[in-house]
């Protein structure tokens, strides 16, 4: 697998919405960390020349010291053949930044960085318990911004109590920076987090779904304005800079999840997951053992996986690639299941591609699941 996805399961602070796999017992760090190291030697057979992208997310990869990420990147730099445009992103939380840490992981080899801002805006921090200022993500963006070419940053919209006017001015202050990439995400509400359990007991009120939808429209025409492809449904570039890794695994490559919880794809048929117990993990790693799960997808996973990423992406579902994929029974299903929606303009055709009407973009996920194969 020519994608390298490493984990980093901790932060200094539980954000009120999110439910990806990070403790917040900060001294289990060392150990994680060998473990992590110890993986890549473990699964070195599962990983193939040449290495396309390396990611670095979590968690909180950018608690890692950067002397840790050098260790990581000079592992795999030792080892394997590495592609001439290697990308190579690290996630950092903008309470994580400084000068100096920012000029090491760029030196061992970190070509883009995803700084986490969320919002610029005081009371949304504070209501997503996030652990840093705007400031904080201003003071980072102003250094990130004239180091690197290539660089992301991650805003939420539909945050409760926003408005469109708060959305518009996150986005003009993002806009300043010129970031080659952006990634925007509607606010969920997940299981088993704070939040969820503040808005069920009436604490907090959810923003109304038209008014994030207008959110969303508002950002896909501004950034259209200022030259950026929607490539993917949250995702944003300039020109040249759509993400090496977010493709891959948009277009059904293969990657490798090292670290707790990790995901990995065979490209195939194949897919595991490492367990999200750091102490489980690390205890199997010492002991040479690998700690996953596995599943086997169908034929029906696969072509409706097929569906959900094409209309989310900007290429859309070709009916050929459908065909040669599947066979002709999931192209006839897929034009008798899209037919209403062309007919309404939901959808349309480009080519021989089904794509999303701007109009509904909002809607893409709920929409493609009426094109799913559900006859088992
Ligand atoms: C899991 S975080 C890891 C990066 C880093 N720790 C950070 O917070 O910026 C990756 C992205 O997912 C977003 N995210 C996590 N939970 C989310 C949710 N419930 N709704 C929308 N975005 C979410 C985060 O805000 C962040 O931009
Ligand atoms: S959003 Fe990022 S910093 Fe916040 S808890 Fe999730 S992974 Fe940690």
């Amino acid at each position: 697998m020519a994608n390298i996805y490493i984990h980093y399961p901790f932060c200094k602070k539980a954000c009120h919405y999110c439910n990806f796999h990070f403790s917040t017992k900060l001294k289990n760090q060392s150990i994680v960390l060998e473990s992590i190291l110890k993986e890549i030697e473990l699964r070195s057979d599962e990983i193939i020349s040449p290495i396309e992208s390396i990611y670095f997310g979590g968690g909180s990869p950018s608690l890692m010291e950067a002397n840790c990420i050098e260790k990581i990147l000079n592992k795999i730099f030792n080892k394997y053949k590495i592609k001439n445009n290697l990308e190579v992103t690290l996630e950092l939380n903008p309470d994580d930044f400084s000068k100096d840490y920012i000029n090491k992981i760029k030196n061992y080899g970190v070509n883009r960085v995803s700084l986490g801002v969320q919002s610029f805006d005081e009371f949304d921090m504070k209501l997503l318990n996030r652990n840093h200022s705007p400031y904080q993500s201003i003071k980072a963006l102003d250094y990130i911004s004239s180091l690197y070419d290539n660089f992301s940053l991650d805003l939420i919209y539909g945050i409760p109590y926003s408005s469109i006017e708060k959305w518009k001015n996150n986005i003009k202050t993002a806009l300043e920076y010129k970031p080659p990439h952006l990634s925007c995400y509607s606010l969920t509400i997940e299981p088993k987090t704070i939040l969820n359990y503040k808005v069920e007991r009436g604490e907090i009120e959810l923003l109304h779904e038209k008014l994030v939808e207008k959110q969303y429209n508002y950002l896909i025409r501004e950034l259209e304005l200022n030259g950026y492809k929607n490539y993917e449904f949250s995702s944003f570039a300039l020109p040249g800079y759509y993400s090496i890794n977010n493709s891959n695994y948009w277009n059904g490559k293969s990657y490798i999840g090292i670290g707790p919880s990790a995901h990995s794809y065979d490209g195939k048929f194949r897919r595991s997951w490492n367990t999200s117990n750091n102490i489980k993990y690390t205890k199997a790693i010492t002991s040479n053992k690998l700690p996953f799960n596995e599943e086997k997808l169908n034929i029906n996973d696969l072509y409706n996986e097929f569906i959900m990423t094409g209309l989310r992406k900007e290429d859309g579902v070709s009916l050929e690639k459908v065909r040669s994929l599947f066979g002709d029974k999931y192209k006839e299903y897929l034009i008798k299941q899209s037919e209403n929606h062309i007919i309404n303009k939901n959808m349309f055709f480009d080519g021989d591609k089904i794509k999303i009407s701007k109009k509904v973009k909002f809607l893409t996920d709920g929409l493609s699941s009426d094109l799913f194969f559900i006859r088992y």
